[in-house]
């Protein structure tokens, strides 16, 4: 079966075998049928995937759903299926008045996915609001449970990318949010779009539609230009080494996360690099965001691939830096 219209960047991949999940027991028959002993790889909405090839095994799609909640106290622990659409349960928030995912509005994908790369924007990171996630284990066939430390939550990182790679399958997550949280607007974007909107004192429904106006302004819309949003990481450096780099390019744009560290913008490297809004073949770096490579219509995986190594290559060359990716390559 084809898997374009099942990734963001609309590559024409396919798959031997294509199973759709919607009910969390298919996956212990799954496991009967032994499936999980071949390769297999589980996709949500594949907003951060890129195929470079067609894949050979069983792609296993969530699509179970369901959203449900309970207050206790001054917490709201509300529960959603891992097929759940990210920001559908954004708004389950809002329009309840339960503040704290506001800043994550029109993050594209799935709840199963949200833990993953621990998603993250306008402030706020999905570790700030996780409480637990339900898995399936596919080495087992059993269900376990993983609460906020078992995730080893970093930046676009937990133990879902490194340790358990591939072994676990998210079936449901667990926010818990505080009914008394303050609204975080200190992302600046948010503040000069509140301004604009001469909104002086924001609701989480106000943050949201900033927020939201934002992304549309800056980020392509996947739906008519494939993508897969940042591209790359914001690559973390010591302090030291930034400053060294601030001598030589004192525009340089950081964020400060601890006393030795700094996450540098990697937008701006690529910027700096001459690639912003640059157009090889099939594939454009994005005229507004150098961060998001896009696939102008008839681009293959390999193609991206290939552009975004000859962009950390330039990238490493200026300014001794290596990129990551952050997007999945399969
Ligand atoms: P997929 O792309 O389908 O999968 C991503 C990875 O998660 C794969 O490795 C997959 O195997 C794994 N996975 C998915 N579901 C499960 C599951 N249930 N169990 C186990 N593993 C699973 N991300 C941000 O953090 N912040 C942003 O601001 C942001 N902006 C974006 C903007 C655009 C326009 C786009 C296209 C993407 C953006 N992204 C952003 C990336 C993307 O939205 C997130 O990575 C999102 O979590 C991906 O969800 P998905 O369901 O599409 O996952
Ligand atoms: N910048 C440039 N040129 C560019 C792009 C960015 O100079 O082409 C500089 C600007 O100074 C800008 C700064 O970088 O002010 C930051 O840019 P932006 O606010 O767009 O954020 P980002 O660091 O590029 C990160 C996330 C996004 C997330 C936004 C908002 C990563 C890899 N990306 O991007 O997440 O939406 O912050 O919080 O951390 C994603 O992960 O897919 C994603 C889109």
């Amino acid at each position: 079966i084809s898997l374009q219209k099942l990734n963001t960047f609309g590559i024409d991949a396919t798959c031997k075998q294509f199973i759709k999940i919607e009910q969390e027991s298919q996956l212990e028959v799954l496991y009967d049928r032994q499936i999980f002993a071949g390769p297999f790889f589980i996709l949500g909405a594949g907003s951060n995937v890129l195929f470079t090839k067609d894949y050979d095994g069983t792609i296993i799609h969530m699509a179970s759903k369901g959203i449900s909640h309970f207050i206790e106290g001054n917490h709201i622990y509300i529960t959603a299926k891992a097929g759940e659409v990210w920001n559908d349960l954004v708004w389950y928030c809002i329009n309840h008045g339960f503040p704290g995912l506001e800043n994550m509005a029109l993050i594209p994908g799935t709840v199963g996915a949200s833990p993953i790369q621990n998603i993250g924007a306008y402030g706020t990171e999905l570790m700030d609001v996780f409480y637990s996630c339900q898995a399936f284990d596919s080495y087992n066939g059993s269900f376990t449970t993983f609460n906020k430390q078992d995730c080893k939550f970093t930046y676009r990182d937990s133990i879902f990318k490194t340790e358990h790679k591939g072994r676990f399958i998210i079936t449901s997550v667990t926010y818990k949010l505080g009914l008394h949280t303050a609204i975080n607007t200190s992302y600046g974007a948010i503040n000069a779009e509140l301004e604009a909107r001469n909104i002086s004192n924001p609701t989480i429904k106000d943050v949201a539609q900033a927020v939201s106006h934002i992304r549309v302004e800056k980020l392509p819309d996947p739906s008519t230009v494939g993508n897969a949003g940042s591209f790359f990481k914001n690559p973390i450096v010591t302090r030291t080494f930034f400053e060294q780099l601030q001598k030589s390019y004192p525009a340089i744009v950081s964020y400060p996360i601890d006393e030795n560290n700094a996450k540098v913008a990697a937008g701006w490297l690529i910027e700096a690099c001459g690639w912003k809004g640059k157009v090889i073949g099939n594939v454009a770096v994005w005229k507004n965001q150098a961060l998001v490579l896009t696939n102008l219509g008839a681009a293959t995986g390999l193609e991206i691939y290939t552009i975004s190594s000859k962009i950390m290559n330039d990238v490493y060359q200026k300014f001794g830096i290596n990129l990551e990716r952050e997007v999945n390559v399969l």
